[in-house]
């Protein structure tokens, strides 16, 4: 297999043990997975709390060359996680900009992309990917978003048949990220834009604008038209809200 799982009772979040061993040298395709994480991380300092035996949680450390451009990444991420949910037969998902996924509009899951440099500039990428499988209600007053889990949709899948789902589909589409990048994943990211058309604030180095959501372009950036015009965003500095 191209992938080297390393599977955890506990830890503090698999990204930051992943970062440490990507420092250490691990090797594009190691998987760290854990039952339960006492500090997951989210997008934007916020915390990825864990339902205890009800989550799926586990990074991937993937290597690209220094060239590589990574705007998109955490988008065909999104689109390898929906590809293997329909596999297993959920339906009623969508994707939303950057890295949300959505079960009938509410958050299924969340995808953390971070990055170290080596010294010669090629990029160490550890993706963290945390899926809800089972519902806590107790949790309801932690997170502050409405959430989703799989059970809603009946029986969810066994941890180890969505997580294998989830690497073959993740496998397929970062190679065809390495060779040529985001564009061609516009097409097939787009059906899946929960956002298209709504009316959005999008907060940006701490400032609130209002717009009208519209597609993304070929390096993954989201496309809002607001009274003075069209602006481009990246995923990595912007909050997005429906108004
Ligand atoms: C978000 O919704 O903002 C992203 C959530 C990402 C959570 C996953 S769980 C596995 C990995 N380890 C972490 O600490 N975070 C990611």
């Amino acid at each position: 297999s191209r992938f080297d799982v390393d599977h955890l009772a506990q830890c503090d979040s698999t990204n930051t043990q992943l970062l440490a061993r990507a420092q250490r040298g691990s090797g594009s395709g190691t998987v760290l997975v854990a039952d339960v994480q006492s500090a997951g991380r989210g997008r934007r300092g916020r915390s990825w709390v864990s339902i205890p035996g009800g989550n799926l949680c586990f990074s991937l450390l993937w290597r690209f060359a220094a060239q590589q451009r990574l705007e998109g990444l955490s988008l065909v991420v999104g689109l390898a996680i929906v590809r293997a949910l329909q596999s297993l037969q959920v339906s009623g998902l969508s994707l939303k900009w950057p890295n949300d996924i959505l079960l009938d509009g509410r958050k299924l899951g969340g995808v953390l992309v971070e990055v170290a440099q080596g010294a010669q500039g090629e990029w160490a990428v550890v993706i963290g990917i945390g899926l809800n499988l089972r519902q806590a209600p107790d949790l309801a007053e932690e997170i502050a978003q409405p959430f989703a889990a799989l059970s809603e949709c009946g029986e969810p899948p066994a941890r180890e048949l969505l997580l294998a789902a989830v690497l073959r589909a993740l496998l397929d589409v970062l190679e065809a990220f390495a060779r040529e990048g985001f564009a061609p994943f516009v097409e097939a990211w787009m059906p899946w834009h929960a956002m298209l058309g709504a009316e959005v604030t999008v907060e940006q180095h701490g400032l609130v604008r209002h717009g009208r959501c519209g597609g993304v372009d070929a390096l993954g950036r989201l496309a809002i038209d607001m009274p003075e015009g069209q602006v481009f965003v990246f995923g990595g500095e912007v909050s997005l809200r429906r108004v």
